[in-house]
């Protein structure tokens, strides 16, 4: 398979258990997914041995920072390998920009996206930080923002999914997280779809954690739902 559809989320606190995960993987049907959590216990180390085992990795680590500085996270992000990174469309247009331009001007160039607004954020927490649209227009108005900049996507949650799908076509890469297969936990999560219906609605990649990770087993668990969106393995 060339272009898995399937991002694990390695939440995990150090490097053994995301290395004993991976070995358990393969990936010609994955890429993974490392966070604030597993990067800053681990460092670069870790991207580089999951990269020597054939993974492509989406380094989650979200940048929110003044133009130059983003642009030079983004850029030592880029000179890592990685696949992906991502930065807050709440930096604004600028910051937006300065990201654009340095993973342009990188020898390897991850696909950039950005969050819009955080999936554990209320109508009400917009409020009391002053933002009075709706989240559904604040979706809207940040992913324009990061399409306008020259990003590649956003992070959606599969709700929005064919909402941004309709606005900005079908270049526009929508990578959604809360995502569980029709019989599994909810864990934390609340609104949450199945994998088959978010790539219906038109996601491109779906973010997906313990259903995989806390599977007896976690290959099977990622066959099967490879299976269900229809890519042969
Ligand atoms: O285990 P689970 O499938 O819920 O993991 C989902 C992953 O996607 C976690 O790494 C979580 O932090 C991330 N995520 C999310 N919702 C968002 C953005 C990221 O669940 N809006």
């Amino acid at each position: 398979m060339s272009d898995p559809k399937i991002i694990i989320a390695l939440d995990f606190p150090s490097a053994e258990p995301a290395l004993e995960l991976a070995e358990r993987l393969q990936p010609s049907l994955c890429r993974l997914k490392v966070g604030k959590e597993l990067f800053t216990s681990t460092g670069t180390k870790l991207l580089e041995q999951l990269m020597r085992r054939g993974f492509e990795i989406f380094l989650d680590l979200k940048f929110h920072d003044i133009p130059n500085t983003t642009a030079q996270a983004c850029k030592a992000a880029a000179s890592l390998g990685v696949w992906m990174v991502n930065v807050h469309a709440l930096g604004g247009r600028k910051m937006l920009e300065a990201a654009s331009e340095a993973i342009a001007k990188s020898k390897q160039q991850p696909k950039l996206i950005a969050v819009t607004i955080l999936t554990s954020m209320a109508q009400q927490d917009l409020a009391e930080i002053g933002i009075s649209a709706t989240l559904a227009e604040m979706v809207l108005r940040l992913a324009a923002l990061a399409r306008d900049s020259g990003l590649d996507g956003v992070v959606c949650s599969a709700q929005e999914a064919a909402l941004l799908r309709k606005h900005y076509g079908k270049e526009f890469c929508l990578v959604t997280p809360g995502i569980r297969p029709a019989q599994a936990n909810l864990d934390d999560q609340s609104r949450v779809m199945t994998p088959q219906a978010a790539m219906q609605a038109g996601a491109n990649y779906l973010v997906i954690g313990r259903p995989i990770t806390q599977a007896v087993d976690p290959l099977q668990a990622l066959l099967d739902i490879n299976k269900e969106i229809g890519v042969m393995q």
